[in-house]
């Protein structure tokens, strides 16, 4: 159950009763969740917004409300407050709560509903160019992508995640013309990147001083998209080798994509395209560009296919809406890159509605992360470069548990580095708001008392430690045969911090946010440990003791189950 649905639901009738015959829009009555238990466990201030349509001060409003739920008998509401100048703070009750939790504690979807079923999501992500360095922006694209693929898909929507890899840009003709003027064998057969890179620069470098070399790279590309095979047959082999590159850091980072689609494979898309944008009347020519003006958006125009013939960016993402639509009708299509694209993403939705596509489109952009000096730079950094941010991660993570678990085995100490430093990486990204700028730091990454990841997976190994602590001093003990009880303050807050794990992760989907999640991860573990330190658990009398071990096993399951939807690892033991 969604507590927070229910609730506005429920509250939209009472307020529908108390102001008979004033229109209610949708969403003008909301319940939410409170981040302060000062006021109570839900929160709703309807009565503020709807003073003027009712004619009515919103404190009157407010308490004709509370006159009302106070003369039914509720099986949910314990009571509900009237405060300031009409915010109306709802306490629910707890012989309520710990029967939801009692459902949620053996459920082993934590109470999440399936709200996707039946609907369909492509999310495109990383995305990153061809023998182009994979930069910050990417990498950053990547983590959140995936994050919000895997919540997605825990949602129950059918997921298509797709690699649109940037395989088809002006940076061929460069690399060509760089490869057949300077290519040194032995490094292409030990660090193909790099040296596609460094090909790529001093090609790139030599256009920028002659007009004749960049004359000479256009040629290169042209003849690659006419078909030439020997050109085709370099760029294949630079995608190739690229590929190779990139998946190794998708393994590492556990990320697996449905689909992996060069924009070369719109290519032959594009003069269709082309022709219903013109048919519309979308676009038309200017300076021998074919541009479409979108005063009507407030838009400035978005050139469609330049004068030189070639089609650009917006082309191929127009062609990619309109296939991906009619293979897999998508609901809705998210695009996950950094915020230096959104007017190219607001420009190209344009060109779709007017085109008469319904799908839902959406651009999720984040900042840009800088990254500790020396570790990544545009100019040389690489996937080489970041191989090396997650070696180091995993080495920084080693010293970690090795200190913090020295009698585990070598080998399982390597494994359990892994999860902890990769995730410390992940997380370091996933817990900001993607839209604002942020600075790595490995001290805040690994911090073992901080909002890290490894200090949410020290939390959940010592969590799932109680539970084997039980089974060792109580081995015929059976805590799921006993009610649940909430005998003390903070553990009520933990049954209410655990209802509201599935209105958060829809939250967090709905505003494509996994820094929501990751925040209510956070307070769930900080909660918990309040609860730990300060109430005995394997001490307490037989019947409590049970409950809380109860309790503390739901807490660990949903943080193992949140951990993993952002892409990270619980292990059992640190
Ligand atoms: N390859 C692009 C870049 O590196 C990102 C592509 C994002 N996806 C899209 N359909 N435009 O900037």
């Amino acid at each position: 159950m969604i507590l927070e649905t229910m609730l506005t639901d429920w509250m939209r009738k009472v307020f529908s009763g108390v102001l008979e015959g004033t229109p209610i829009e949708p969403g003008r009555v909301v319940v939410v969740a409170t981040a302060d238990g000062a006021f109570g466990d839900y929160q709703c201030n309807a009565a503020m917004g709807l003073a003027r349509v009712a004619r009515r001060k919103p404190v009157e409003i407010a308490s004709l409300v509370k006159e009302r739920i106070d003369a039914a008998r509720s099986d949910f509401l314990e009571r509900v407050e009237v405060a300031g100048p009409g915010f109306l703070n709802l306490y629910l009750r707890t012989d309520w709560l710990v029967e939801i939790l009692d459902q949620i504690a053996v459920d082993v979807r934590h109470g999440v509903p399936r709200v996707g079923e039946g609907r369909t999501v492509l999310i495109d992500y990383s995305s990153p160019n061809v023998a182009k360095p994979m930069h910050i922006g990417h990498i950053r694209s990547t983590v959140i992508g995936n994050a919000l693929d895997r919540c997605y898909r825990y949602l129950g929507y059918r997921v298509i995640a797709d690699n649109h890899i940037g395989d088809w840009g002006t940076q061929f003709g460069i690399l060509i013309l760089g490869y057949r003027n300077f290519l040194d064998r032995d490094a292409l057969r030990d660090h193909p990147i790099e040296e596609l890179e460094r090909l790529y620069v001093k090609s790139y470098e030599q256009a920028r001083q002659s007009t004749e070399w960049m004359d000479q790279a256009r040629q290169e590309l042209v003849k690659l998209q006419a078909g030439d095979p020997e050109n085709r047959r370099l760029w294949a082999e630079f995608i190739q080798l690229s590929l190779a590159e990139f998946e190794t850091i998708y393994r590492r980072l556990d990320v697996k994509f449905d689909l992996i689609r060069g924009e070369s494979y719109y290519h032959d898309q594009l003069a269709p395209m082309l022709a219903r944008v013109m048919e519309a009347g979308i676009a038309r020519e200017s300076e021998g560009a074919l541009v479409a003006f979108l005063e009507e958006e407030k838009l400035p125009p978005a050139i469609v296919r330049k004068s030189d013939g070639a089609f650009n960016y917006a082309a191929t993402d127009v062609a990619t809406v309109l296939s991906r639509v009619a293979e897999f009708n998508p609901d809705r299509i998210v695009y996950v890159t950094d915020e230096r694209q959104q007017l190219h993403f607001k420009q190209f939705f344009a060109i779709c509605r007017r085109l008469g596509v319904t799908v839902q489109l959406e651009h999720v952009w984040f900042g840009l992360m800088r990254l500790p000096e020396g570790t990544f730079s545009t100019r040389q950094g690489n996937v080489i470069k970041l191989d090396r941010l997650l070696d180091e991660a995993e080495a920084r993570a080693a010293a970690l548990v090795k200190e913090l678990t020295p009698e585990m085995e070598p080998e399982r100490q390597t494994q359990v580095a892994r999860a902890v430093g990769i995730g410390a990486v992940k997380y370091a990204d996933l817990s900001q708001n993607p839209q604002s700028l942020v600075t790595f730091s490995w001290d805040k990454a690994l911090s073992m008392n901080g909002n890290s990841a490894p200090y949410l997976q020290y939390a959940y190994a010592r969590m799932a430690s109680l539970r084997d602590k039980y089974r060792e001093r109580f081995p015929t003990g059976k805590p799921e045969t006993f009610p649940l009880q909430m005998t003390e303050p903070v553990e009520r807050v933990l049954a209410l911090a655990l209802v509201r794990f599935p209105e958060t992760l829809i939250r967090a989907v709905e505003s494509s946010k996994p820094s929501l999640l990751a925040d209510y991860l956070y307070n769930l573990a900080g909660t918990y440990s309040t609860f730990y330190q300060n109430v005995p658990v394997l001490k307490a009398a037989e019947g409590v003791r049970e409950s809380r071990v109860r309790l503390g096993g739901a807490v660990a399951d949903v943080l193992r189950t949140g951990l993993n939807l952002l892409g990270i690892e619980a292990p059992e033991r640190i």
